[in-house]
């Protein structure tokens, strides 16, 4: 990487992992040697997000992401590697040399620059011929002029090049189309446009660039929505579309909804804080988003079963960021876009008004499941009903709706209030039990997280990365006698592996900050699983050579009763041998 070892190893020493994930994360728990809090990357209750402050690392035993520092800031606040080392130098005030500079933001700009160039040919087409079927569509669907200005709303021609000429005219190569994702290779190498007969909406982040299309289609086959790949400045599930229009709003909440059709559709009347998840189900980083913008969020999912689930798993995700959840209930259409159209801007202001915190939300669903009149309903709603209260945190809340819930059954209040406070004793007692499993036994998560990098023979693959985990922690191993990277039985162990040793051999310091830039992601996620298991260093020399036997043995053993399969298959088919 261009930034000097000197200038990274400072800035990590200047940037204690503690004091910069603690200023996102609540590390409130002490275990050995981590610190605990609730992990930022995905959605749960009891706290396995570990920061291990010697080793200056974190790792997630539930989801598997971790690594240093500069990849925690990569993660969250959703930047390259220098983009990241950039963002906490200006933390710690320090200046970044500047042969740091690198081609990465050279060729973001770029990108940005023809998403930007393409946007406006898009647009451009609705007032040419080729455009005219998305003008006729958007007509059909009530979308003025003015609210296809302010979207940037535009029209991929029904042909297979007309993007990739003019871009080229503009003077953008074919790599750079490809790589913006608004090209796709044939099979016999040519490009051609990825949308095509699309009525576009360009995704713009926060700070105004168009980061990414989506297109839906206006006719023919083909899937409903098209949506740009992951890029070098696009990622799906760290945006949300409309953000740049929404965050200017003057609500106080954001209104999440499931189309891009009815956010447009909700703007236009007015309800200018609707945002949509890209095509994904709501992930935790568009949450957090989220919450830099607002207090609460509104969802206003589609009212069919999938919407209403889809509802019930943003309100956790929500509800971990400290949001204010509220969710609207919608009856006579299937979402917001057909709502309006049907009974008008003034008949959904009054949802938003009538819409209901999450725990009436919840109750309210339950509820609608049970025929109250009848006994035997009634004990399982109750049942429902406290089940769900017991998980609400404060006791006063849990109070207030069990004696709500016990006036609904027509039963004595103290009998519920019981029931809620023993139900919330049992879960509070197995979230203990779950909590220091997870932190007890890390070895339980045996197979990486990214299922691509699956381990064909666990046996050698434990051994691997105790060969790993052993150069990483005492690098004067590598004076020892070391296998081939190519002997790993596990593509990504081996990959690790050589960078590790390539790192000893140069004279780098071996960190996962020093790393970082020479793994992926992925490949950092299980280096960093591998190191904070526990390790018996007084011998290690011993050890290693035992790892690298074991290794070479799992694998002899694998390898050996396949060939003795496959003998004995070829002995049956030529000889009509059966053993
Ligand atoms: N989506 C997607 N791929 C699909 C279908 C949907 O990415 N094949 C995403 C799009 O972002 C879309 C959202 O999921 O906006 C919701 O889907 P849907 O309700 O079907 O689309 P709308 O935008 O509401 O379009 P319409 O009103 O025309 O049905
Ligand atoms: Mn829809």
């Amino acid at each position: 990487m261009a930034f000097p070892e000197n200038f990274i190893q400072e800035l990590i020493d200047r940037n204690d992992i503690v004091d910069v994930i603690g200023s996102y994360v609540n590390l409130s728990k002490r275990s050995g040697a981590n610190l605990f809090g609730l992990c930022p990357f995905h959605n749960e209750r009891t706290p396995s997000f570990a920061v291990n402050p010697s080793g200056q690392f974190y790792h997630c035993f539930g989801c598997g992401k971790g690594g240093g520092v500069i990849n925690f800031i990569m993660e969250i606040e959703n930047l390259s590697y220098p983009d990241a080392v950039r963002h906490l130098a200006a933390r710690v005030g320090m200046e970044v040399p500047d042969d740091g500079y690198d081609k990465d933001s050279k060729r973001r700009a770029r990108l940005l620059e023809l998403n930007r160039d393409a946007a406006k040919f898009f647009y451009e087409q609705l007032s040419a011929p080729d455009g005219q079927n998305a003008v006729r569509y958007m007509r059909e669907r009530g979308i003025s002029p003015q609210t296809a200005k302010r979207f940037g709303l535009g029209c991929a021609p029904d042909s297979w090049e007309s993007l990739r000429k003019a871009m080229a005219e503009k003077g953008y190569s074919d790599f750079e189309l490809f790589d913006a994702g608004l090209v796709k290779r044939g099979q016999r190498g040519g490009f051609y446009d990825t949308f095509r007969n699309r009525l576009m909406f360009p995704v713009i982040d926060v700070r105004g660039d168009v980061i990414g299309f989506s297109g839906r289609i206006l006719g023919g086959d083909g899937a409903k929505y098209m949506n740009s790949p992951d890029t070098l400045v696009y990622n799906k599930s760290r945006n949300l579309f409309a953000m740049n229009l929404a965050k200017k709003s003057k609500n106080g909440y954001l209104l999440l909804v499931e189309g891009n059709v009815d956010v447009v559709t909700l703007h236009q009347a007015g309800f200018d804080s609707a945002v949509a998840s890209l095509g994904t189900s709501l992930t935790p980083e568009q949450a957090r988003l989220m919450s830099r913008y607002t207090k609460e969020v509104i969802i206003a999912y589609d009212s069919d079963g999938a919407g209403q689930k889809a509802a019930q798993r943003a309100i956790g995700i929500l509800e971990r960021l400290d949001l204010k959840v509220r969710v609207l209930r919608m009856t006579g259409a299937k979402d917001p876009d057909e709502f309006i159209r049907m009974k008008g801007a003034d008949a959904f202001a009054n949802l938003l008004k009538d819409s209901e915190n999450q725990v009436d939300y919840r109750l309210n669903t339950v509820k609608a499941k049970y025929d109250l009149s009848l006994d035997d309903q009634k004990v399982s709603y109750l049942k429902e009903a406290s089940e769900l209260l017991a998980s609400l945190p404060g006791q006063v809340e849990r109070q207030v709706y069990a004696i709500r819930v016990a006036g609904e059954a027509g039963i004595g209040q103290d009998a519920v209030i019981r029931e809620v406070e023993r139900r919330r004793k049992i879960l509070l007692s197995r979230l203990k039990k779950d909590y220091e499993r997870d932190i007890t036994r890390p070895e339980k998560a045996v197979q990486p997280a990214e299922r691509t990098m699956r381990y064909s023979n666990p046996g050698a693959a434990a051994a691997e990365e105790g060969i790993i985990r052993l150069l990483y922690l005492e690098p004067a191993l590598v004076r020892e006698e070391l296998p081939g990277a190519k002997e790993f039985s596990s593509e990504a162990l081996g990959k690790i592996y050589s960078v590790i040793k390539a790192a000893i051999e140069s004279g780098t310091s071996v960190s996962v900050n020093a790393l970082a830039p020479k793994l992926a992601q992925e490949e950092m996620n299980l280096l960093v699983r591998i190191i904070q298991k526990p390790e018996r260093l007084s011998e290690s020399r011993s050890i290693l050579a035992d790892y690298v036997r074991r290794m070479r043995e799992e694998q002899d053993r694998k390898g050996g009763s396949e060939d003795l399969k496959a003998l004995s298959e070829k002995l049956r088919k030529e000889k009509g041998f059966r053993p």
